[in-house]
């Protein structure tokens, strides 16, 4: 994964959710992985929106609604993954891949933008 980000910690954070995302799709994978997608990824969007509300983002509304789609998404698959066989793992993690790179350049870029110019880093 690229550099794509100038705030340093939404940079981090974004990596370590592409590599928790790739582990879903690996042949052996620890059912715990979906657990820990869960919670570092609602660690992540519960900073984000914290960083938002701090600085009265104006499209705060919009970026929170992305992030409680994803965490619906989370959600269901935490509760089913011990049903799911390695097409669907496959298939699951480029999907949250997708959506996620998607969110990163677009959504997540225009928040990076706001954070860059305030004082708030
Ligand atoms: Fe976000
Ligand atoms: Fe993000």
């Amino acid at each position: 994964m690229q550099k794509t980000s100038d705030v340093i910690w939404q940079d981090t954070q974004h990596q370590q959710l592409f590599r928790l995302i790739d582990q879903i799709k690996e042949c052996n994978v620890d059912s715990s992985v979906f657990k820990k997608l869960n919670d570092y990824a609602e660690y992540h969007f519960m900073l984000e929106e914290q960083y938002m509300e701090t600085l009265e983002y104006p499209d705060r509304d919009t970026h929170k609604a992305a992030h409680d789609k994803f965490r619906r998404e989370l959600a269901t698959m935490l509760e089913e993954h011990e049903t799911y066989d390695e097409d669907l793992r496959q298939s699951l993690s480029l999907f949250l891949r997708e959506w996620l790179k998607r969110h990163v350049l677009g959504t997540d870029k225009k928040l990076e933008r706001f954070i860059m110019e305030s004082s708030v880093k």
